[in-house]
């Protein structure tokens, strides 16, 4: 791309000015011929003139040797009179460009926008216009032409969004150190200069493609933009997630967790974790790993995100709570009421843990872990232990520990129960009180079963071998009676789903018989009547095995007497008289008998002598009118033999001393028996004919001392009714 300036002016100036050159230049040509050919003829050589075209000289113009793409290069040749042509090379070949422009003659090679290509080593020749001579080469001057370097860009934090705030910095580099930089946003030039391009603190209108070019120093040579870069402002500060890799709470010491902050957008970040609000020094790792968790690590947790220099904070993560608790001791209870058990007795102990339900738990019996067995049920994650048939080999101090279900959290041990098994099934002891074999009926009983180990006892009673409704400790039977003799035992259970009995007691044998009962009775006989004043009463009991003594009562009160057999009543010593009975009393048992029937003596010797006085009356009566019909027989004549007698009509007397024994029909009528029942009043007073035969008194024997006084007052009304 050589250019040539051509300079003249009119082409008959030209003319005129060649055809001067070729005149003079032929002119020296033949003056110099001609000293030469008279030197070389002449010994003194003549002057010949020899032709030396001169040596161009090379100069650069345009200053430098080595040129950026696109300067501009100027080179001058320079050659000693004026009609040479100039030619130019580089490296040796013509530069084909005719473009040379030389002042008119083209001596000036300029080179307007350099190229690469245009480096090389230059030199001008020159040619002579009109004769055949070149001149040699001139001078060389070597160019060289390379493109400006194209500058690096780098963002100095490795992430192209930001959130507005954030501070960022680009550099730019060159290798020289010639160069200034600019800077280009969206290819404007932000008339930044310097290596590096610092925000601090980002907007949105600070999002972008970033480049930069390099500028020299001393002239104005740019380079080509850098390879760009974007840069993304986001409006929202990012808010990081935390979570943590197990979530049970509370945790136990000696676990380890690990929190994991994430922040889900960009990059380059870099974590700060906060414990109670406090930043945590440790390596700002996106995990916060405790390994080994103390009661301290107990607290909140969160974490933020940061980068940059400056730096650059997010907003915080939500917050974790994580509780770190003493590991609990679990609660050892007996379910079954008692801790002393027999052999084949069921058991049931229960461990707890307060709070959570995750827990497995593990059994010891002293130190030893116990597993289950035939006899051995441990059931529901182990929280119930189970015998279900004692024995010796299940004696010992019970323990149980925890540990958390899938968790490496193990407890202490629990505090311990002791489990006692005897070695044998009790023995219940049956206690009679009083201690009789033999009781008589209305005596009081009470037999007691006794156990004196452990306890939690129900009883159990057995008559005869049939089970009896009594469920105390106790069996009272007030008044006895003849079916409560039998064979008595006693048993103890306890225990609700399984039963446990205990070996039964010894049997006790109770015997009951009749009560011996009292009689009484009247002595004093139909004879005495006129002769006496008193009532001489009996009392004799018939059971003969026993010696009484006797006590009397009058209405039911007892009499204070010495015991006696008899008891006189006299109407003057006892004027109320009324309503006797009598009870045989011992010093050993039986005690007593049975109370005899009532008996009622009130005026009974006055009403004996009016029916006695009546009969005689009556008697005396008969007699007369018997001896009245004998004298009618005697003295009046026999009226006829055919006449039967009527010997039946009256007894002789003979007859009569023989039929003592039912003399007279009103006696055989009424007796004595009848007078007694008190229930039928009005009858009593007519009857007494066979005075001597004891009186078989009723009484109401149950009542022994104390009676109901109802019976006898009506008795006595009935009295009463007849004296009056
Ligand atoms: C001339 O030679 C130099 C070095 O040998 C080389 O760099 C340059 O490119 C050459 N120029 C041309 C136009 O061939
Ligand atoms: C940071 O976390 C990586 C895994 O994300 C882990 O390999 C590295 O050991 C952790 N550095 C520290 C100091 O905990
Ligand atoms: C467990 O028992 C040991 C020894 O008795 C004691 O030092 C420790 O504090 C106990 N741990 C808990 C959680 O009770
Ligand atoms: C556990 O045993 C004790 C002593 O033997 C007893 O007092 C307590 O009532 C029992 N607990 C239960 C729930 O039965
Ligand atoms: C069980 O504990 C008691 C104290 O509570 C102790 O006297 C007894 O020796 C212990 N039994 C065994 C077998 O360790
Ligand atoms: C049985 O009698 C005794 C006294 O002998 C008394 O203490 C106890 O309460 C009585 N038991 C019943 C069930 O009546
Ligand atoms: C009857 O009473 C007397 C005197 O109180 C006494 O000595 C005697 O042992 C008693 N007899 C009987 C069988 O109780």
């Amino acid at each position: 791309m050589t250019q040539l300036s051509n300079t003249a002016s009119t082409c008959e100036n030209q003319w005129k000015m060649w055809l001067l050159e070729v005149f003079a230049v032929m002119y020296l040509a033949a003056v110099c011929v001609a000293q030469d050919n008279t030197a070389s003829t002449q010994s003194t050589p003549p002057p010949t003139t020899v032709y030396v075209p001169p040596k161009p000289v090379l100069e650069l113009k345009s200053g430098r040797p080595d040129v950026y793409t696109k300067e501009k290069v100027e080179l001058e040749c320079k050659i000693s009179g004026s009609d040479w042509l100039i030619t130019w090379q580089n490296n040796g070949t013509n530069v084909q460009s005719p473009d040379l422009s030389a002042s008119g003659d083209g001596s000036v090679l300029t080179i307007a926008s350099a190229t690469t290509a245009d480096s090389g080593n230059y030199v001008c020749l020159g040619k002579h216009k009109t004769r055949n001579v070149d001149t040699e080469s001139s001078n060389s001057h070597s160019i060289s032409v390379t493109e400006p370097p194209i500058p690096t860009l780098n963002r100095l934090s490795h992430w192209s969004d930001v959130f507005v705030g954030e501070s960022v910095k680009f550099s730019c580099e060159v290798s020289n150190p010639d160069w200034t930089f600019t800077w280009y946003r969206d290819t404007t030039d932000l008339h930044k200069e310097g290596p590096q391009l610092h925000f601090t603190s980002v907007t949105k209108a600070d999002q972008g493609q970033y480049a930069c070019k390099v500028k020299l120093k001393s002239r104005a040579v740019y380079s080509e933009f850098s390879k760009p870069a974007d840069l993304t402002v986001n409006e929202n500060k990012p808010k990081p997630t935390v979570t943590r890799s197990l979530s049970f709470n509370p945790m136990y010491p000696g676990e380890s967790i690990t929190f994991t902050c994430a922040v889900g957008v960009s990059t380059g970040w870099e974590y700060v974790w906060y414990h109670n609000g406090k930043e945590i020094h440790s390596p700002s790792n996106d995990t916060y790993s405790i390994p080994s968790l103390a009661i301290s690590n107990s607290g909140e947790y969160y974490c933020k995100a940061k980068r940059g220099e400056t730096p650059f904070y997010t907003e915080k993560s939500d917050t974790l709570t994580l509780q770190v608790s003493e590991i609990p001791v679990p609660k050892l209870n007996n379910v079954t009421q008692w801790l002393d058990l027999f052999p084949t007795e069921t058991a049931k102990l229960r461990c707890q843990m307060q709070g959570s339900d995750m827990w497995t738990f593990t059994w010891y019996r002293n130190t030893r872990e116990v597993k289950a067995d035939d006899t051995v049920n441990i059931e529901n994650n182990g929280k119930t232990l189970s015998i279900k048939s004692a024995s010796a080999s299940h004696r010992g101090n019970y323990t149980c520990s925890g540990k958390l279900t899938d968790r490496s959290v193990g407890s202490n041990k629990s505090s311990k129960l002791m489990l006692h098994v005897y070695d044998a099934k009790p023995t219940a002891a049956l206690m009679q009180d009083p201690k009789h074999n033999l009781m008589h009926t209305g005596d009081s009983v009470s037999f007691s079963c006794h156990i004196s180990v452990s306890s939690g006892w129900g009883y159990l009673w057995e008559k005869d071998g049939r089970p009896l409704q009594a469920s105390g400790n106790q069996l009272n039977i007030s008044s006895v009676k003849k079916e409560d003799s039998g064979s008595y035992k006693c048993q103890v259970k306890r225990g609700k789903d399984e039963l446990f009995k205990s070996e039964p007691s010894q049997v006790v044998e109770l015997e009951v018989e009749e009560r011996p009962q009292a009689s009484l009775v009247l002595l004093t006989g139909w004879s005495e009547v006129f002769a006496t004043d008193s009532l001489v009463l009996k009392c004799e009991v018939e059971d003969k095995t026993y010696t009484w003594n006797y006590t009397w009562f009058r209405e039911e009160k007892l009499l204070n007497l010495t015991p006696s057999e008899k008891h006189i009543v006299t109407p003057q010593a006892n004027p109320e008289q009324g309503h006797y009975t009598c009870q045989g009393i011992r010093n050993e048992r039986p005690f007593y008998s049975r109370t005899s029937e009532p008996f009622k003596t009130k005026n009974l010797l006055l009403k004996r002598r009016v029916l006695l006085s009546i009969s005689g009356c009556l008697f005396f009566g008969i007699i007369a009118v018997f001896l009245g019909c004998i004298a009618c027989r005697v003295f009046r004549k026999p009226a006829a033999d055919g006449k039967p007698e009527e010997p039946n009509l009256f007894l002789t007397m003979a007859q009569l001393k023989d039929s003592t024994n039912a003399p007279c029909p009103l006696v055989e009528y009424i007796t004595d028996a009848d007078l007694n029942p008190p229930q039928k009043e009005g009858e009593e007073d007519e009857t007494v004919c066979s005075e001597t035969t004891p009186l078989p008194v009723s009484t109401q024997e149950e009542q022994a001392v104390t009676t109901n006084s109802q019976g006898t007052t009506e008795n006595g009304g009935g009295m009463v009714s007849f004296q009056h």
